[in-house]
């Protein structure tokens, strides 16, 4: 039986506002900024195809795995983890798998603040009509403008992070659930738009032939690959999972993972198909790095009918998926000081957010006055900056490893019961879920891990 807890931090209303509010923590920058770049980076076609892998095979069980340990915890996941060792009469120490969570939250945050400051000020500069008719090497000087500006980084960094303390200091809930709603069909919409414009290029079928041939790629590629299907789906750190501490009992959450999955899939396939078509037509380079989607979208907007008001939309809208995302990332955190610390949510909101901010600042400056000063960690990367040194840490490394640790407390310590009466699922796919995380992803990871340091 499962130890009576309390909820103080309230319920989803309804199965939907779960599915909303999850589908909107994984649909953010990963999708439509980060996904087209790294799969840009790492030659496209196997990339791509080693993401759905591990998509499938991984994220996906993992997700299951992630809900079901929140909404049987009820808590933040430090939290979470300590009652459910307790309740399993397991060692204590599966407490540290709540506390790699929260510090990787907070670090990815602090990147993925700067990077949602860049769309905040593309909205601006495409209303004011700055990439009307532009070219590519108008484009490219806009953007560099912007990066080699500090001061201009910080003010949006700033201006992102107290927008995301602003909803986490009211709750998550009455935030988020309205304006979910109808801000991510909209964006969705204006993604179709995007790509149907890709296909008046000429070189559609070549972005997409990019995108799903197979081509040569190595352990690093795979590695990236999988670290990004765990940061698309806000796996590995206790979003997904201090989410699933406000879902009520009777909701099905194998349903529910498949759908959020589903629809994080399908806005990086967009995003791609969108992108690439843009990258061929202007002979940009699809290995251009994070700048990639500053770089080609507005090429687009420039062009087409009514492409201001087009991009204007667009860009709130990047800025809004970031935004449900980066609730998500400090979530666990503030969650924990309201109930450990007995601190007010808007106390733990200015607490979290300061020390986020303040870490931000290194990948503010990695753009420019920091640019040359790197970082290199033998086996696994050479003359990174802190940007990308934090980029890889925590999407490749802390992800993975947690939600590897996850995998294995849900199918290995937890009791078998306690995991059927959650996940309450038809019995095959239990046992397929079970198999998976017992066998497949451990060994999986551990895998992709060991190959992509050399080590077979
Ligand atoms: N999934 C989000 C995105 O794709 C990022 C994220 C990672 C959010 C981890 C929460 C936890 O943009």
């Amino acid at each position: 039986m499962a130890e009576q807890r309390t909820l103080i931090h309230g319920q989803w209303s309804n199965r939907t506002v779960f599915i909303l509010a999850a589908t909107g923590s994984a649909v953010g920058l990963g999708n439509i900024w980060k996904f087209p770049y790294i799969a840009g980076e790492n030659g496209g076609g196997t990339f791509v195809l080693v993401y759905l892998l591990c998509i499938a095979l991984i994220g996906l069980p993992i997700m299951m795995a992630e809900i079901m340990l929140g909404r049987r915890g009820k808590q933040s996941p430090i939290n979470t983890m300590r009652a459910l060792s307790r309740e399993e009469h397991r060692n204590p120490n599966w407490v540290w798998l709540g506390w790699l969570g929260v510090v990787a939250g907070i670090l990815i945050l602090s990147y993925y603040s700067v990077i949602a400051g860049w769309a905040i000020s593309y909205v601006f500069r495409t209303a004011g009509g700055m990439f009307q008719g532009v070219t590519a090497d108008g484009v490219n000087s806009i953007f560099t403008d912007l990066v080699s500006d500090p001061e201009r980084l910080l003010a949006w960094h700033t201006v992102f992070m107290v927008m995301t303390m602003a909803v986490v200091a009211r709750g998550v809930k009455n935030g988020i659930e309205k304006a979910v709603t109808f801000l991510m069909p909209l964006l969705f919409g204006l993604l179709i738009i995007v790509v149907i414009y890709a296909m008046t290029t000429g070189h559609f079928m070549e972005g997409v032939r990019f995108l799903f041939t197979p081509g040569p790629i190595d352990g690093k590629g795979v590695l990236i690959a999988m670290g990004h299907a765990f940061f698309t789906l806000s796996l590995g750190m206790g979003a997904i999972m201090v989410y699933g501490s406000y879902m009520k009992k009777q909701h099905s959450i194998a349903q529910a993972s498949m759908l959020i999955a589903l629809a994080d899939t399908v806005v990086a396939l967009l995003a791609g198909m969108a992108i690439f078509p843009i990258v061929f037509a202007n002979g940009l380079e699809p290995g251009a790095g994070p700048g990639l989607i500053f770089q080609t979208l507005p090429i687009a907007f420039g062009h087409m009918q009514g492409g201001t008001l087009v991009g204007v939309l667009f860009f709130s809208l990047l800025v809004f998926a970031a935004w449900t995302s980066a609730i998500s990332l400090i979530e666990p955190a503030v969650a924990y000081l309201v109930e450990n610390k007995g601190m007010s949510r808007i106390h733990a909101a200015e607490w979290m957010g300061g020390i986020t901010w303040f870490i931000g600042l290194g990948t503010v400056f990695s753009f420019n006055i920091w640019k040359d000063k790197t970082l290199t960690i033998p086996y696994l990367f050479e003359n990174f900056t802190f940007f990308d040194s934090l980029d890889y840490l925590t999407a490749n490394i802390m992800l993975p490893i947690g939600g590897l640790f996850i995998a294995l407390f849900s199918v290995w310590i937890m009791r078998e019961q306690s995991t059927r009466d959650e996940l309450a699922t038809h019995p095959m796919l239990y046992n397929i879920w079970r198999f998976l995380l017992r066998f497949i992803t451990p060994v999986a990871v551990i895998v992709v891990f060991l190959k992509a340091v050399g080590a077979i």
